[in-house]
C-alpha cells in the first residue's frame, strides 16, 4: 500500500478497508471536537460508515484522482490527511486534514502538510497546492501560514457546517514558490 514516511515519529499510509475499526474508534472519541469545523460526523455512525469511506477513497486513488491518508504518530493513528482530488489539466490540488484532540499541539500536521506539499511538486509536478479553512478555524489557518502559504482571498458563505454558513480563506503555495 502506498505509504509516505515524514520522519522518525510520523507515517503516512493508504487507508485499508481492515483498519476501519481503528479510524471509526479515533471519530468517535472526537465526534463532539470534530463536529466544530467538519461537516461529515452525522454521516458516520458505525464502522460500516467508516469502510465505505475507505472504500470510496480507495477508489478515488485507483481514478489517480487524490487519496486518503492515516497519519501514524509513533505507530498509532492520530488522524487523516490527504489531496481532495487533483486536478491534472492545470496542475492543482487540495489538502484536507484532521487530527484526534490528544494528537494536537506537537506540530504533526504542519509535518504532514509539507510533506504533501513536496509530494504533490515533486513527485506528482503539480503546480498548484490549496487549503481552504473557515475564518474562525485558527488551528488550522495556522498550518498554511506557517508553511509560507500566500492568503489568497475570502468567499464568503461557502462552506456549511450543520445548520450555518461560513466564510472560507484560500490559501495557495505555486510550485516556483515551495521552498524560497
Ligand atoms: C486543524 C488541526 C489539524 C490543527 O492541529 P494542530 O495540532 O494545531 O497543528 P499541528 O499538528 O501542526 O501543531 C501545531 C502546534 O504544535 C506546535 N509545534 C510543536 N512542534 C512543532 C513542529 N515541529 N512544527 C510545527 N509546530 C509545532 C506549534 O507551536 C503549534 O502549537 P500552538 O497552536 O500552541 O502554537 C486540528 O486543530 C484539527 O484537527 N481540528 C479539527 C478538524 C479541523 O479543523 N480540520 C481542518 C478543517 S479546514
Amino acid at each position: 500500500m502506498f505509504s509516505l514516511k515524514v520522519d522518525d515519529e510520523i507515517e503516512l499510509g493508504l487507508f485499508e478497508v481492515k483498519q476501519a475499526p481503528t479510524l471509526f474508534a479515533l471519530v468517535d472519541q472526537n465526534r463532539e471536537y470534530l463536529r466544530e469545523w467538519l461537516p461529515w460526523l452525522d454521516a458516520n455512525t458505525s464502522v460500516e460508515d467508516t469502510k465505505t469511506f475507505i472504500k470510496g477513497a480507495l477508489q478515488q486513488f485507483a481514478e489517480n484522482n487524490g487519496f486518503q491518508a492515516g497519519i501514524w504518530y509513533k505507530g498509532e493513528l492520530a488522524g487523516t490527511i490527504g489531496f481532495h482530488y487533483v486536478h491534472w489539466v492545470t496542475g492543482r490540488t487540495e489538502i484536507g486534514y484532521w487530527l484526534g484532540k490528544n494528537h494536537e499541539g506537537h506540530g504533526i500536521m504542519t509535518r504532514a502538510t509539507r510533506k504533501l506539499v513536496e509530494y504533490a511538486f515533486n513527485d506528482l509536478g503539480l503546480n498548484r497546492v490549496e487549503i481552504r479553512c473557515a475564518t474562525g478555524n485558527h488551528k488550522s489557518r495556522a498550518i498554511p501560514e506557517r508553511l509560507g502559504f500566500t492568503r489568497e482571498g475570502t468567499l464568503r458563505q461557502v462552506f456549511r457546517n450543520y445548520d450555518q454558513l461560513f466564510d472560507i480563506v484560500v490559501y495557495g503555495m505555486l510550485a516556483g514558490e515551495w521552498g524560497k
